[in-house]
């Protein structure tokens, strides 16, 4: 095999290897890094939830103590708050939304669909666990949900959620008897859920994963081809006319050209070694003749 060849062969061969083990760690780093953009937008969210949540109850309910006593003013309620303040968010942008997902929910707005019966199941089924996030695919695309339980730790809940005749009647005129009762100190009775788009962080990836794939394959090439060039230019060429002219000499051809490499590099000494020996060869010629 020619040697141009075997470099060649060598080179790709390791070309080859380092483009796949960078594209598999690119690729990965790249999809990690969006899902913990996104996973990071959704825990913000979640955390404007729970301050929406606390300013109702430590500022907005007080407030409306007296009111509260002729009528019921949903507007003191912490889940509702945070479901209507996030429900403007989601009209700006419908890929996300905030829910308060509940199996048995005192508005029928708030009941559970079908993957977050799921994770409420999850919930109730694992006491320790605090926290879940996944991946879903919607129609407007993959989105991501992060979600948390709701248990009800706290007996003052029950004043409207165990049964209708404990609850307000106020509430229960605005609400009715039938649901949103029977909800039990320590039990899991739903989960808030946040959605955000998983499609634009995804897209951003695979637009960075496409660069760098690509920007490193342009250096491979130009890598390559300057190698081909010096290697022809510096090694190839050069012995190729030694090589020529070692033949004509060996056939006896004294009149072959010559060959003179000024420098000091390994193909300058072998051209001058190579010239000595012509020179010795001509004179035992001569000698002979
Ligand atoms: C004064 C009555 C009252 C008390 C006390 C109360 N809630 Fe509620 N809760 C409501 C009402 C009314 C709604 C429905 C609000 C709406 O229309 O979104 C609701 C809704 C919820 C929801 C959303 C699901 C659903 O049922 O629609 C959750 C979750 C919830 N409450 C949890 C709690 C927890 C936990 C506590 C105790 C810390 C609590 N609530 C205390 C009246 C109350």
């Amino acid at each position: 095999m020619k040697l141009l060849y075997k470099f060649n062969l060598v080179l790709l061969l390791i070309f080859a290897l380092g483009w796949f083990a960078t594209a598999q760690l690119t690729r990965r780093v790249l999809q990690d890094n969006a899902k913990r953009e996104v996973v990071s937008h959704a825990s913000l969210m979640m955390e404007a939830a729970m301050a929406a949540r606390d300013y109702t109850s430590n500022e907005v309910k007080p407030l409306l103590a007296k009111a509260l006593q002729t009528q019921f003013l949903p507007q003191s309620v912490p889940s509702y708050a945070a479901t209507q303040s996030f429900n403007k968010l989601h009209q700006a942008h419908p890929d996300y939304s905030y829910k308060e997902a509940a199996l048995n929910p005192t508005n029928p707005r708030d009941r559970v669909v079908d993957w977050e019966a799921d994770v409420v199941q999850q919930f109730r089924d694992h006491a320790e666990l605090k926290e879940l996030t996944g991946e879903r695919q919607t129609p407007a695309g993959p989105s991501l949900y992060l979600a948390r339980p709701i248990r009800i730790s706290d007996g003052r809940c029950l004043a409207c959620h165990s049964t209708p005749a404990a609850a307000p009647a106020t509430m229960k005129a605005l609400y009715g008897s039938n649901n949103g009762f029977g909800w039990k100190l320590g039990e899991t009775i739903g989960s808030q859920i946040v959605s955000v788009p998983l499609a634009v962080p995804q897209r951003e990836a695979e637009h960075a994963y496409a660069l760098i794939m690509g920007g490193m394959g342009a250096t491979f090439g130009v890598i390559l081809l300057a190698v081909n060039a010096l290697f022809y230019l510096l090694v190839l060429r050069p012995m190729n006319r030694i090589s020529r002219i070692a033949d004509a000499v060996s056939a006896g051809r004294l009149d072959a050209e010559h060959f003179d490499i000024k420098g000091k590099d390994e193909i300058a000494v072998l051209s001058k070694a190579f010239n000595r020996m012509r020179r010795s060869l001509e004179k035992a010629m001569a000698l002979l003749a």
